[in-house]
């Protein structure tokens, strides 16, 4: 199992593997952080990637970009899929499966619509076009070999650590949007078992899969929610045409391809998950 850009996400897929019993090999550029149980090497993905173990059999690509600028982005997403997959080719090596984390943010707003695999990507935004150019490059490099690709769109990720909307409604900074919302939401652990599973099935798996929990709720639910679990006053709702309507717009993902897979969250809505969080589960991996 090799793990191109092994941050928190990758290193609790690959925790998983190593549990399960596979040899884990992590990319990054401070691989001294990555815990017992994982193998660093150093690469930056961006540039190059070094010499690979020869026998790797499945490639998780979980890359995050450095600042929300294009060129950021290119650089992580974009050189980091062609660089791992040239690395892969030099070698002459063909692992049975490359699985490349992306994000729902290639979809566009839908108006509250049902988003999902079928959905055309038709992104609004540098981060969504760039993640899209990433996918095409995997699907036509490894077209007509034996390697499958995946692509994992993982909606907006929470977990340990990743506390932005507790903190708000805490400090009571959080606004409601004016304009009613939905966000899709997928925990970190879940995220990382959707990995696992789609890389480990038995099935072939499809070439790709939007990566959300059961129920794209409304902002404003999600906020109430916390409120109530803090034991905080509810946030107010924001002026119209504020910041908070300047959001990713509004869409509704659907995870029915991936549970027909046979996958089943451990955090099937944002409550299940956020009270694991409040009660002091899990660890962010550095
Ligand atoms: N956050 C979200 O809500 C969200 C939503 C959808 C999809 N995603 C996707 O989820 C994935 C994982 O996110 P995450 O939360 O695990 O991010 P993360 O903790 O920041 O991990 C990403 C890792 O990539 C490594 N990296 C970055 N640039 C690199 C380079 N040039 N060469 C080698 N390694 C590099 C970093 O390690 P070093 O600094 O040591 O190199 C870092 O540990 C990303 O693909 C992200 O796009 C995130």
């Amino acid at each position: 199992m090799l793990i191109a850009g092994c941050g928190d996400l990758g290193t609790e897929a690959g925790l998983r593997f190593a549990a399960a019993g596979h040899e884990v090999v992590g990319l990054r550029r401070s691989p001294e952080k990555l815990p017992s149980g994982i193998r660093g090497l150093y690469a930056d993905l961006s540039k190059d990637v070094p010499e690979l173990p020869t026998d790797v059999d499945i490639v998780v690509i979980a890359v995050a970009a450095d600042a929300s600028t294009e060129g950021a982005y290119r650089a992580a997403y974009l050189d980091g899929v062609k660089n791992v997959l040239d690395a892969l080719e030099r070698q002459a090596l063909e692992p049975r499966r490359i699985l490349f984390v992306s994000s729902t943010a290639v979809y566009k707003d839908s108006g509250g619509a049902v988003v999902d695999e079928s959905t055309p990507t038709e992104p609004t935004r540098f981060s969504g076009k760039v993640l899209v150019e990433a996918e095409e490059l995997l699907f036509a490099r490894t077209r007509g070999t034996g390697t499958r690709p995946v692509s994992l769109r993982l909606g907006g990720i929470y977990g340990p650590g990743r506390t932005r909307l507790i903190d708000q409604v805490k400090t009571g900074q959080a606004l409601i949007p004016a304009q009613p919302r939905h966000t899709n939401r997928v925990h970190r652990d879940d995220a990382a078992a959707m990995i696992v599973h789609l890389t480990t099935m038995d099935q072939d798996p499809g070439p790709v899969y939007v990566g959300v929990d059961d129920h794209a709720a409304e902002m404003g639910e999600v906020l109430r929610f916390l409120a109530a679990e803090l034991g905080c006053p509810e946030p107010p709702t924001a002026a119209p045409g504020g910041a908070s309507d300047a959001g990713p717009g509004d869409k509704r993902c659907s995870n029915a391809r991936l549970r027909a897979t046979g996958f089943e969250p451990s955090f099937p809505t944002f409550k299940e998950g956020y009270r694991a969080l409040l009660a002091g589960e899990g660890v962010r991996h550095p």
